[in-house]
């Protein structure tokens, strides 16, 4: 036990995956392997981040009282409201069908579309202001690792987002920390690096904000049902954004269960 008052986290994040039919089987086998684990909502919040295009049907086909899995946008258009942007997902639009979550930030937004801070702000500021809970995404490269500046980045990264968040807006963040080299790589941040990261954020965030004690501080990269125990005991790490392992309803749900007896 951690004596974490935090609800735990898991959160699916489907990216751009999968196929049609295969999101079929894999909202059959999630419903299957949720019936069977019933974990209360109030011991740990399910989530999943499927495509634009998967998100009503998941929402509608999971979001049910018995299972309480709630879904999120993998990003929003740093545009507001309604108009003449081809291709773009405001943050009012997806309010506007009841989608209440938005990752924001995640290292291949930035890294693989230049989403850059200030453009990271605007999606903020959008998602805050239609009332979208954001889980706001931060990592270092192996590079930066490697180099002793992790902590400084992720903290920077951090620091960005102070600026545009009200002092009343911080009970809508929740954080993923997730290194990039640990992002599908198999390689996993280990616990105490981890835990270290957790610690290190948790300060930053306090020094923002008196919410900063209560704000969940999800890991991401690598996350599978054979580390999901020992992340899931360390005191800071409060659940988990889960990559490629959330593909499988089974390995996903065990991370669940991970986090829900942990704490
Ligand atoms: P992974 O992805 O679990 O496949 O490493 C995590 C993420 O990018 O959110």
């Amino acid at each position: 036990m951690s004596g974490s008052t935090i609800t735990p986290w898991v959160v699916g994040n489907w990216k751009m995956n999968p196929m049609q039919a295969n999101t079929q089987q894999l909202l059959a086998d999630l419903k299957q392997q949720l019936e069977q684990a019933s974990i209360p909502h109030d011991v740990c919040k399910i989530g999943v981040a499927p495509t634009l295009l998967a998100l009503l049907q998941v929402k509608n086909e999971l979001a049910t009282d018995a299972h309480e899995v709630f879904v999120v946008a993998q990003d929003v258009s740093r545009i507001a409201g309604t108009g003449a942007f081809t291709g773009e997902v405001s943050a009012d639009l997806l309010k506007d069908s009841q989608v209440d979550y938005v990752l924001i930030g995640h290292s291949e937004r930035r890294e693989i579309f230049n989403d850059t801070p200030a453009i990271l702000n605007e999606k903020i500021k959008n998602a805050l202001a239609a009332n979208l809970h954001i889980i706001y995404c931060v990592g270092e490269s192996l590079e930066q690792r490697e180099s002793g500046q992790a902590e400084q980045v992720v903290l920077q990264q951090i620091c960005d987002i102070a600026g545009v968040v009200n002092p009343e807006q911080w009970v809508h963040i929740t954080v993923a920390y997730e290194p990039i080299w640990a992002i599908g790589t198999g390689k996993t941040a280990s616990p105490d690096d981890a835990q270290a990261m957790h610690a290190k954020i948790r300060e930053g965030l306090s020094q923002i904000t008196p919410e900063g004690q209560n704000i969940a501080i999800l890991y991401g990269g690598s996350v599978k049902p054979e580390n999901a125990v020992e992340l899931a005991a360390c005191p800071d790490i409060n659940g988990a954004l889960v990559g490629g392992a959330s593909l499988n309803a089974e390995s996903f749900v065990q991370i669940a269960q991970a986090f829900a007896q942990s704490k």
